[in-house]
């Protein structure tokens, strides 16, 4: 399968490799690409402020393109996790009025950030991993690299 993967440490770490996923971002989604880039920001903000706690701890980033047609992004930290499941499904019933509250809040948005640009997220059971995914336009579809179509013509 064709995944590109990142691990790091801090912040530090994430502004060396920050450019390249943007830049992938931005080329399967001309349109949306930068609110994209805005909800990784996020994920990987709460991996870094959340998920090493304790001691040197990797956060590991990967993207990769399912099935021809989806930009899935995955973050996951090494930390505790917390009950996220919960979390998104008390947001993701607020619907449109995700943001009535909360907007000019210090804290509490990343995951409405998150909700709002993708399509869907997922957590991991223990909540330190999350999974972005984003439907890819169809017009994208012909310069999507050809070793990720051929998966795709084999699997189909
Ligand atoms: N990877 C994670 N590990 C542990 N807790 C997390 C993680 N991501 C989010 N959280 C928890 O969810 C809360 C809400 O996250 P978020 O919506 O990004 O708002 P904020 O980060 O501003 O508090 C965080 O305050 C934190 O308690
Ligand atoms: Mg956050």
């Amino acid at each position: 399968m064709y995944e590109l993967q990142f691990r790091f440490k801090d912040l530090g770490g994430f502004s060396c490799i920050r450019r390249c996923i943007s830049e992938y971002i931005r080329q399967v989604l001309p349109e949306e690409g930068c609110m994209m880039d805005v909800a990784v920001n996020e994920a990987v903000n709460n991996a870094i402020n959340n998920g090493r706690r304790s001691g040197e701890k990797f956060i590991t980033l990967k993207m990769r393109i399912m099935n021809g047609n989806k930009l899935i992004i995955r973050v996951k930290d090494e930390g505790p996790g917390f009950a996220a499941r919960r979390t998104v499904e008390t947001f993701s019933k607020q619907g449109s009025r995700l943001f009535d509250k909360g907007l000019l809040d210090e804290s509490g948005r990343g995951i409405k950030i998150m909700l709002t640009v993708a399509d869907s997220i997922l957590y991991n059971r223990i909540g330190n991993e999350v999974m972005i995914i984003k439907r890819v336009p169809a017009a994208i579809f012909p310069y999507i690299p050809t070793t990720m179509r051929r998966e795709q013509k084999m699997r189909g």
